[in-house]
């Protein structure tokens, strides 16, 4: 049922040009890497906070600034993913890496959304044991996911 939705993606002239822009390509891989860089870059430091470490740093400051940063840097990632993803759909759909990694993205993303709607965006809500809970979930699920990105390459 998903094979022809996955068949027009690859056919579409956005693909299409992708594959055959050299540049193209890699500036939208490189639009990838600096969406992980956002996010693991913010999303790391916040929960090891939130786990407990460096103390004397403010929590709400702490993720007034990464929280942002991290989503932002998720978004860059989902969009550029994507247009990767469009190149070779189907070869991709069929990878056990890949699709482990969009589990992965999406329990990590609906983690956080859980943990803010029941916290609120600062996290003022929460106790401290649900906050390093979250963390480690947090870091599993953005780790993995990249882990099995870099991985792809391997099984192709
Ligand atoms: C829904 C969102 C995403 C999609 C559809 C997606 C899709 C892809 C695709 C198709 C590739 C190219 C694989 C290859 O041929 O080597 C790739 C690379 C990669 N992705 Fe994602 N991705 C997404 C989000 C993420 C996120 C959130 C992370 C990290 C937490 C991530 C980590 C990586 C890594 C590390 C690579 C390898 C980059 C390289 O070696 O050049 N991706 N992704």
């Amino acid at each position: 049922m998903i094979e022809p939705l996955l068949a027009a993606l690859e056919a579409s002239s956005a693909a299409q040009w992708l594959r055959g822009a050299r540049w193209g390509y890699a500036a939208v891989n490189a639009a990838h890497i600096f969406g992980l860089a956002l996010l693991i870059g913010a999303i790391l430091p916040l929960d090891l906070r939130l786990l407990g470490f460096w103390k004397s740093v403010d929590r709400r400051a702490l993720t007034r600034v990464l929280a942002p940063v991290a989503a932002t840097g998720l978004a860059l990632a989902i969009a550029a993913g994507f247009c990767l993803f469009a190149i070779r759909a189907r070869e991709y759909a069929a990878l056990d890496v890949f699709r482990i990694k969009l589990l992965l993205i999406v329990a990590g993303a609906g983690a956080a959304v859980l943990l803010h709607a029941r916290a609120g965006w600062l996290l003022d809500r929460a106790e401290a044991a649900a906050l390093r809970r979250h963390a480690l979930i947090s870091m599993v699920c953005w780790l993995g996911a990249l882990i099995c990105g870099r991985l792809i390459a391997f099984v192709t």
